[in-house]
């Protein structure tokens, strides 16, 4: 493989001509920078990313350590991570903890022995000792999704209260009292948050949330599944389950159809988290959408500014409702103040409820401390 020296050769020029042309140093001239870019072709010549780490003290690199790859929202999350990373000039490792502190712990060893330049996480529990010190050896950090409370770190995450009231509004509307939750594990911020939203919600429609309405859940489909069996089986099931992910959903509209009983006849069902899927379900889920995408480039951005010096922000972003059919049918959208008049004589036809309803888009970014 050719080196630098080669290169340089090549070009007619130093080695230290050669790092500063491929570097964009303003002191070499555009015919030097031309011999370079002439010779690193010709030669293919592949810069040595190690040696230049030891030289900068900078990989590069950031770490991304989630709770679950296999979990739509997090797929997606890591997608819109590294795409954001890459138009920066970072590449991403990524570590799935599956869940795991053990596991988390694992690979935020790894990426800190790796020198990543900064580590995002989505932390499966409230933070090892690993973490926290490595929050206080100054290790540039951000929390996307869920975050440890009392650490100097951003997080950044989307706010699912106001959906979660208006799905709730939504469901009174179509007549149901008898409201249920799949929950996530206590450990997380999502899995408490979403609870408590809920209860909030139920709340100011004078419901109340009993003890035996609420599914320990763990954010995965089998937990969904037996969550929404135990409903069934009470002496007054409930009428619908919020399950509190989307993979917790797809166990309960298992759960639903092993019986016999369809949605939303028998159990009306809606979502936190909208993934492409629920769009091909029978039928199409109600789901608490939150702008994943959005929040994995606020996080690179976040990380990236506290990794080069600047603040680095929390952010918070709304999440909207999107009804499908999953609770019953969506409510009309509403009249025009002035109607149309009718095309013509023919016999008008029948109002078409649509597939698919959204809240208005979500409204500005705010930034705050959660
Ligand atoms: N777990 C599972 N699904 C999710 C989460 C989570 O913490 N956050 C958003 N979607």
């Amino acid at each position: 493989m050719a080196s630098i020296k080669d290169v340089a050769a090549e070009a007619g020029v130093s080695v230290a001509t050669v790092s500063r042309a491929l570097n964009g140093h303003p002191s070499v001239s555009a015919a030097a920078r031309a011999r370079v870019l002439a010779a690193v072709e010709t030669l293919g010549y592949r810069p040595n990313a190690v040696a230049r780490s030891l030289r900068t003290d900078q990989t590069r690199t950031l770490g991304l350590v989630i709770s679950d790859v296999m979990n739509p929202y997090f797929t997606e999350l890591a997608r819109s991570v590294e795409e954001e990373a890459r138009a920066l000039g970072y590449s991403v490792i990524i570590g799935n903890a599956d869940e795991r502190p053990d596991l988390q712990d694992h690979h935020v060893r790894t990426l800190l022995d790796r020198r990543i330049d900064g580590l995002l996480v989505s932390p499966t529990d409230g933070g090892s000792p690993l973490m926290l010190d490595a929050v206080r050896a100054g290790t540039p950090m951000v929390f996307v999704d869920r975050w440890i409370a009392g650490l100097d770190v951003p997080v950044v995450r989307s706010d699912g209260r106001a959906a979660v009231r208006e799905l709730v509004a939504h469901l009174h509307r179509l007549g149901h009292r008898r409201l249920a939750i799949i929950a996530g594990p206590a450990a997380t911020t999502t899995g408490r948050e979403r609870v408590t939203a809920f209860q909030e919600a139920l709340a100011e429609y004078g419901l109340r949330l009993p003890d035996d309405y609420i599914g320990q859940g763990d954010f995965q489909a089998t937990s969904g599944r037996r969550a929404t069996e135990r409903f069934l089986d009470l002496d007054e099931p409930p009428e619908v389950v919020f399950a509190a992910d989307n993979l917790m959903a797809l166990g309960a509209l298992d759960a639903v159809r092993a019986r016999g009983l369809r949605v939303p006849e028998d159990l009306a069902l809606a979502a936190f988290d909208d993934i492409p899927w629920f769009v091909h379900t029978d039928p199409p889920v109600t789901a608490v959408a939150q702008p994943t995408g959005e929040l994995g480039r606020a996080a690179v951005r976040a990380l990236v500014d506290r990794i080069e010096g600047r603040p680095g922000e929390s952010v918070t972003l709304p999440a909207r409702l999107v009804v499908r059919r999953s609770c019953g049918e969506p409510a009309a959208p509403p009249a025009p103040a002035n109607p149309p008049a009718p095309a013509g004589p023919s016999t008008p036809s029948a109002p078409t409820a649509p597939a698919e309803t959204a809240a208005p888009s979500p409204s500005p970014v705010r930034r705050s401390k959660p």
